[in-house]
């Protein structure tokens, strides 16, 4: 019911700004949600007069006077009791009674569906989530997209579209060529069979030692003539090989498929055993193979080759290339701000003689051997999200490390003409284990195995350390749940943007800032709830037999749908998570200051609203992906 309030507030307000004869622009963020019973600003309060009066040449009091006073005479909306103005802001103070009984007949009658919005014109929006590559063990930052991703997109459903995850396996690409090489000459098909995984990394990691060591030695100087040459041919052996194991892949060589394909399938197997783990589900794989497949990739080159977007380079290459202005608002959902045409490029290529130092960045779409390359395959894949999806929107969970390729992509992809679409790179933080940072490289990588196992015998202490009435079977199956809620809590709970370093220890804890601690919260609501013979109606309650502390936890429960609008806005779930451990400390105050059960007055009154807290938390709780317990 706040968001109604909101909005209502909003359309008052420019109302009351066009009564006055302000031409200014009124948009929905000039009415801010302030902290429940503050006293100065109320519970809503915009600060318009600030920007009217700098236009008008006016005082902010007088104007935010002038507009309290109009506003007040076109009626202020049901559930708020009054206006005011102090220091230029207009503040609105809500009718607590009257917010109490739309909130709690709101959750009532909505149920799980309080908080989901509905939408005439969905948009359809296609994501790129988790997107590990095939071949490679499923490390720490795989589970903070995936589980970032799959909170994210529940919430963008939530909110009323029409959401496709679509997991974009790097399953394509050089790296594939030499890892086929490597397999051929090193690999052991029993090794391959026990942990598939294991072994290819293996291989690909000794194809990487070996090239970076050859070329050290080159680099260095060999010592005579032939050594040298013998490094040369070393190297070229493996790369060129490795080179020509791709090219055999996308021409559809037979021998090369059919080896490609069991490094996929025995790695989709795995990670399929993971996000069951997990409780996440993927409505396709296209993967990038699948553009090269099917053609895609063709036939984006084609066309911005035919259109004159793309260029070929002196060595055969064709590429993109973005100026630095194009960067200014290349994300932006119309093709204005780039410049598709190509004579500043081949000016700034005559001028410096090469591709690397001209004046222009180059985003490369195939090589100069022919092959194509990662950009490649997400112009494909935005051309097939355009034409097969009618997509609105094409977003993508993708780590910060590639901010720089996002630009760039999003730049190319408008001057290839693509300017309906609204392109977004979500991008987050780094996240590390406090014995330090997680890398690919050189084998030092934390898994999500090794992640979800510990926490799981954490949760496993702790249940039978403090666990009521659960024994045996059941203390596996709820330490199951709190090892989930401790990582997915633990994966959402920064802002993405920011790099996390994730402590299970801390992590896990029922009394930290914690999902578990959102668990037990729930918990207690449901044991409430349990020792209650029923659960009143909302129409039989009086809602003045409030206090204040019920009231504050009244207003949470109506901010709920806000926050979900906030996680909309902002494409991110930490916004859901803070607010679900805000609502946790509330409902725990309340629970402590107040009696319920055995209250003298009220004690309706809290069973309703404990039973609407719960469901609050279920809502909640169930876009995270996290479990609610009946016991802990
Ligand atoms: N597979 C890539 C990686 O692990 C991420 C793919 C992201 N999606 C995309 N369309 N580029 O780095």
């Amino acid at each position: 019911m706040l968001g109604a309030i909101k909005r209502e507030l909003f359309e008052g307000i420019r109302a009351a700004v066009a009564d006055a004869g302000y031409g200014h622009d009124v948009d929905p963020s000039a009415v801010e949600l302030e902290a429940f019973d503050d006293e100065e600003k109320g519970e809503f309060s915009s600060a318009i007069s600030f920007a009217i009066a700098a236009d008008a040449g006016k005082n902010p009091m007088a104007v935010a006077d002038e507009l309290a006073a109009s506003h007040r005479e076109r009626g202020l909306p049901s559930g708020v009791a009054s206006v005011t103005v102090v220091n230029g802001h207009i503040n609105y103070h809500l009718d607590v009674e009257r917010m109490a009984r739309r909130t709690l007949s709101t959750i009532d009658a909505e149920g799980s569906a309080y908080g989901a919005r509905e939408r005439e014109d969905p948009d359809r929006i296609v994501a790129d989530v988790s997107s590990p590559n095939i071949a490679k063990p499923l490390h720490v930052g795989h589970l903070r997209n995936t589980i970032l991703s799959d909170a994210l997109m529940n919430v963008l459903e939530e909110r009323g579209h029409d959401v496709t995850r679509d997991n974009h396996l790097g399953d394509w690409g050089t790296q594939f060529g030499n890892l086929l090489h490597e397999y051929v000459e090193f690999g052991d098909a029993e090794a391959f069979e026990a942990d598939p995984i294991a072994h290819l990394l293996e291989l690909y990691q000794q194809f990487e030692r070996r090239d970076g060591l050859l070329e050290d030695v080159a680099e260095f100087g060999a010592l005579t003539d032939g050594f040298e040459t013998a490094v040369a041919e070393e190297r070229a052996y493996h790369v060129d090989d490795g080179k020509e194991w791709f090219a055999r892949l996308e021409r559809g060589d037979e021998a090369a498929v059919e080896r490609w394909e069991q490094f996929r399938e025995s790695s989709i197997e795995r990670f399929e055993a993971i996000y069951a783990e997990l409780g996440v589900e993927f409505d396709c794989w296209l993967g990038e193979s699948f553009y090269a497949r099917e053609g895609w990739n063709d036939r984006v080159v084609d066309r911005a080759l035919e259109d004159d977007v793309a260029m070929r380079g002196p060595d055969g290459s064709a590429f993109i290339p973005i100026y630095p202005d194009d960067y200014d608002d290349g994300g932006a959902p119309d093709s204005d701000g780039v410049d598709p045409s190509l004579d500043r490029a081949r000016e700034a290529l005559d001028e410096a003689g090469s591709v690397e130092d001209a004046a222009f960045d180059a985003f490369y779409i195939v090589k100069s051997d022919g092959s194509t390359v990662y950009g490649t395959r997400d112009l494909a894949t935005i051309e097939y999200r355009v034409s097969e999806f009618d997509a609105d929107q094409s977003v993508y969970v993708v780590a910060s490390e590639q901010n720089r390729y996002f630009q760039q992509l999003f730049v190319a992809a408008r001057k290839m003409g693509y300017s309906d679409i609204h392109l977004e790179h979500i991008d987050y933080g780094m996240i590390s284990l406090p014995e330090g940072s997680m890398s690919t490289r050189g084998g030092q990588i934390v898994t999500v195995r090794e992640v979800l196992d510990a926490a799981r015998e954490r949760a496993r202490d702790i249940v039978a350390e403090k666990g009521r009435n659960v024994e045996g079977d059941e203390v596996d199956a709820i330490a199951r749940k709190i090892a989930l809620a401790t990582v997915k809590y633990g994966m959402v709970a920064s802002n993405r943007g920011k790099d996390v370093t994730f402590d299970i220890d801390e992590a896990v804890s029922l009394e930290g800032d914690t999902g578990p601690y959102v668990q037990y919260a729930t918990t207690r609501a449901y044991s409430i709830l349990d020792s209650a013979p029923a659960v009143p109606a909302v129409d039989g309650i009086d809602p003045a037999a409030f206090n204040d502390t019920d009231y504050n936890l009244l207003y949470h429960l109506g901010r709920y749908p806000l926050v979900l609008e906030r996680c909309e806005e902002r494409y991110d779930a930490a916004p859901l998570a803070r607010y679900l451990l805000d609502l946790a400390h509330v409902f725990n105050s309340f629970y402590h200051k107040n009696r319920v059960l055995d209250a003298e007055s009220a004690a309706e009154e809290r069973l309703v609203l404990t039973d609407a807290t719960a469901q609050v938390f279920e809502n909640g709780l169930g876009l995270l992906g996290i479990d609610t317990l009946a016991e802990m």
